[in-house]
């Protein structure tokens, strides 16, 4: 579906107006539908209903609880990255035993706490991590679930900063080393092994990297059975893209379509895990014009939004959809959307054609995933509020955060 549709010339998600939002909230403020996320969910159910399958919900694309608890409800997983995470899967209400923890770096402290929570599974990404989780395992008397996550090193042609599965990348298990580890791990006495994992990148549009992914993974499974390391699941990662400009985005069935055929007939269970395409098209970020001003080169519309709030643009130079939530009837013209932030790389947009004034309101599409997720204080700016639409209500899901809030940590020396 659509995020915003124009009801007598005003944007609305769902039943209420982007205006009304503004007014009660105020701006910054981000804004999600229930449906459009529940929608993108029931879409990965679909693809894999004849699937004993289960969807991890990558918690980094956007960790608010009231999204969490939506997605626990409807009966997901969760693939977290940190002990923040897990903390936020569970308050909640998600399950310690549909999750599973990647990341490089896992900390003593978080390891010792997922372990005595019984989470899903470990994906380990190193040789290190493998011996660290066996000896904390062991000083707690358990066991626990591991699986490595193997670079299949195919190329995903997506952005550098998100493709992650090449062998150059600081992630994974390189493919030659994953057999080696495997049988070390199957030696050890507080390990159980229950799977594999591979994740290449993200913004994925095109199935094939993917599904050449799936097939070298595949390949691996069946050799560790051949040496009586056998599997539980296998963990197809996240990566699937989302609708930014004019991409041509497959739907969830098409793009799982040739990934799944690979996978006919196994036994193993399917494990996803995806983010932005669970997310990313049912957010955007609602923002005023603050300031109209005409430089020598450019007009410039400058926002009450910055690159603290919304940082992909600065940080991957990566393009939303800009879009007057009233329409006016005037000629638009071409302006750069800045923040007011003290940095030449805080902008939402180049050359953007709009009929705005000031006061008007305006919505950063597509930032569901990758927005607040990311957001900071940069400049002191306190974080911006999040609203979730459900039908004609809006719920106030996180409070804009107050000023005396930034420093309430801090202290002047004695
Ligand atoms: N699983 C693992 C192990 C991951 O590293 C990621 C994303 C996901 C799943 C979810 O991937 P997705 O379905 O969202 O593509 N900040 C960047 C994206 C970073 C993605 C990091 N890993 C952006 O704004 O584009």
């Amino acid at each position: 579906m659509a995020l915003v549709e124009r009801r007598t010339g005003t944007l609305h998600v769902e039943a209420v107006s982007l205006t009304d939002i503004a007014e009660q909230f105020g701006t910054p403020c981000y804004v999600y539908s229930r449906k459009a996320l529940t929608e993108a969910y029931n879409a990965y159910c679909e693809a894999l209903a004849k699937h004993n399958a289960l969807i991890c919900y990558a918690v980094k694309a956007n960790s608010n609880l009231a999204v969490l608890s939506l997605f626990a409800r409807l009966g997901a997983g969760f693939d977290i990255v940190s002990g923040g995470e897990l903390a936020r899967v569970l308050a909640a209400g998600g399950e310690a035993k549909k999750v599973v923890f990647s990341g490089v770096g896992k900390s003593h402290g978080e390891i010792v706490n997922a372990l005595r929570l019984s989470i899903k599974c470990f994906n380990i990404e190193s040789a290190a991590e493998l011996d660290r989780i066996n000896a904390v395992a062991g000083d707690l008397g358990l066991k626990a679930p591991i699986s490595f996550r193997v670079n299949p090193n195919v190329d995903p042609k997506t952005h550098p900063y998100i493709s992650t599965g090449l062998k150059t990348s600081k992630f994974g298990i390189a493919y030659e080393e994953a057999l080696p580890l495997y049988r070390r791990a199957a030696a050890l006495p507080h390990i159980h092994i229950t799977g594999i994992d591979c994740h290449i990148g993200s913004q994925l549009l095109d199935p094939a990297p993917a599904t050449e992914a799936a097939q070298k993974v595949l390949a691996l499974v069946d050799t560790l059975a051949g040496e009586g390391i056998e599997l539980e699941h296998i963990d197809l990662g996240g990566g699937m893209g989302i609708h930014y400009r004019d991409e041509a985005v497959p739907s969830v069935t098409e793009y799982l379509a040739p990934i799944l055929r690979v996978l006919h007939g196994r036994k193993e269970q399917l494990l996803v895990e995806p983010g932005r395409s669970l997310v990313g098209n049912a957010g955007l970020l609602l923002t005023r014009v603050e300031i109209l001003k005409h430089g020598s080169a450019h007009d410039f519309a400058i926002v009450d939004a910055a690159m603290n709030d919304l940082m992909r643009p600065a940080l991957y130079d990566a393009w939303h959809d800009i879009v007057a939530v009233s329409e006016r009837n005037e000629l638009p013209r071409s302006c750069e959307v800045v923040g007011p932030v003290c940095e030449s790389g805080d902008f939402l947009g180049h050359e953007r054609m709009l009929a705005v004034h000031e006061g008007d309101l305006l919505a950063v599409m597509s930032a569901g995933a990758y927005g607040m997720a990311m957001s900071s204080n940069y400049n002191s700016r306190p974080r911006a509020a999040e609203v979730m639409v459900d039908g004609a209500q809006a719920h106030l899901v996180r409070k804009r955060e107050e000023i005396t809030q930034l420093f309430a940590g801090e202290s002047t020396l004695p």
